[in-house]
């Protein structure tokens, strides 16, 4: 199927955030407004302005309407998944009783159909929720989803869990809680094929929102090929030696806000990767993990580009990584428009960083000529602690070097106490206010 062309493409690049008891009152104001500050600083050639633009046509008000809160409303339709025969024991395989109760509730021609999940222990095999649908469908999950632990299940298609495939003005929400029981797969992680606890691709006018999701096989929530999405309140928990469990992966998505988020797993934190455009995240907290990462980018030189990506408040803890960015040598391409701002650090051990060396492989990688051109990226308010006694890291290509790279306000101390440490290679930087560490 469709999907399966596109895993491939998944080098995961997490951006991970910390929520945040410190974001300033303005952190979520109208989230459109805070993309427009704060850009004059650097000529984009006016790309920036585009994204800016078609977001704000995209995400105007009219569009989200009837998405489904308004359960009241008498041409609503109720699905109830214990209505097609689903168990909740979480025993029972309750598969086919969600395939047949999305098949009602996504051909229904009312003026939107909700799909609901109770509160029991759902047992599921990987399932494609497809669309399009009808009308608006809320999906409301009030129980738990668990996903089955025998890897014959997965025969198929190896890399999906939950998919919603293709559907539009769709909502998920309801306190419930996705449990990827991913203990199992963790033992024999694989890199090089993703597995995904809950994907939406191909989703346009999405919102997700109030759930928990834990223990994912690898990435626990990804947005691939999707348009105007908002995300907010979700709990993404996995232990901090999971391999590969990013929380939020945004791949060839535009127009997301990620906001009030607390993501704790044993990879990135939110990562962003290529094709993704006009990302606004807010209010998060990150760690244990890798941090927000956008990348990686280049592997394999291709050719990749992500703009337009906006940290306003985050909070990492014990993470590994803060804001990172992230290629890898012979790619092409750009990293581009780029603010992290209003930003705690408690011990992390690189708080600032841009890897234009990055190479996760086995064996070395080679020195290449080419790279991903990155620039624009301001850092606006961070303060707080390096784990390692580097702070802030460029380390950016001969070739093509960092450009307008703009630190403000930068407060970075050793976690032992005393001074971090600035490592800059090939970055042409500005500082404005205070900055420390400040590049030799
Ligand atoms: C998504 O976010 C935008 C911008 O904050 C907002 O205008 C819109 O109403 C949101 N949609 C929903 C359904 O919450
Ligand atoms: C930030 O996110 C946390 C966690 O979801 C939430 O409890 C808090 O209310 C949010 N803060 C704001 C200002 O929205
Ligand atoms: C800081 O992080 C380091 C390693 O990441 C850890 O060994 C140390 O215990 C942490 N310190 C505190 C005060 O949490």
């Amino acid at each position: 199927m469709a999907l399966q062309r596109h895993h491939l493409s998944f080098l995961v690049i997490i951006i991970s955030s910390v929520a945040c008891q410190c974001c300033h009152g303005t952190a979520l104001k109208d989230p459109l407004d805070l993309f427009d500050e704060g850009y004059s600083y650097v000529d984009d050639g006016g790309t920036f302005k585009d994204y800016i633009k078609q977001s704000e046509d995209v995400l105007s008000l009219k569009k989200f309407d009837n998405l489904g809160d308004d359960y009241r409303s008498p041409s609503l339709k109720m699905v109830n998944v214990n209505d097609y025969g689903a168990k909740g024991d979480g025993k029972t395989d309750d598969t086919q009783a969600f395939y047949k109760a999305w098949h009602v509730a996504c051909s229904s021609p009312s003026s939107g159909a909700v799909f609901v999940v109770p509160q029991k222990y759902y047992l599921l095999k990987p399932i494609t929720f497809s669309g399009p649908c009808k009308s608006n469908i809320a999906v409301q999950i009030s129980g738990t989803l668990e996903a089955s632990d025998n890897p014959s299940d997965y025969s198929k298609d190896p890399t999906h869990w939950l998919v919603f495939d293709n559907v539009q003005k769709l909502s998920v929400k309801g306190g419930g809680t996705i449990d990827g029981k991913g203990e199992i797969w963790w033992q024999n992680s694989c890199k090089t094929n993703k597995k995904l606890a809950l994907t939406f691709y191909k989703c346009h006018n999405l919102i997700a929102e109030d759930f928990t999701i834990k223990n994912g096989q690898q990435i626990h929530v990804s947005f691939q090929d999707s348009v105007n999405v908002n995300v907010s309140t979700l709990t993404v928990t996995a232990p901090e030696n999971s391999p590969n469990t990013d929380g939020i992966h945004v791949t060839n998505t535009q127009n997301i806000q990620v906001s009030s988020s607390v993501i704790g797993t044993g990879d990135d934190c939110i990562s962003i990767v290529s094709g993704s455009k006009n990302i606004l995240a807010t209010n998060i907290t990150c760690g244990p993990g890798h941090g927000i990462s956008i990348g990686s980018l280049g592997a394999r030189e291709s050719k990749e580009f992500v703009s337009g990506v906006k940290v306003n408040g985050a909070k990492f803890s014990g993470t590994t990584n803060g804001v990172r960015i992230k290629t890898w040598q012979g790619g092409s391409g750009s990293a581009n428009s780029i603010q992290f701002q209003n930003i705690q650090m408690d011990n992390v051990t690189n708080p600032i960083i841009i890897d234009q060396n990055y190479c996760d492989q086995e064996t070395p990688c080679k020195k290449q000529k080419s790279a991903v051109q990155i620039r624009n990226v301001l850092y606006q308010n961070i303060k707080g602690t390096s784990a390692s006694d580097v702070g802030v890291q460029f380390d950016c290509s001969e070739n093509f070097p960092c450009q307008g790279i703009v630190l403000q306000n930068i407060n970075l101390q050793h976690e032992g106490g005393g001074k971090a440490k600035a490592s800059c290679n090939n970055a042409k930087l500005t500082y404005i206010g205070d900055v420390n560490p400040h590049c030799p």
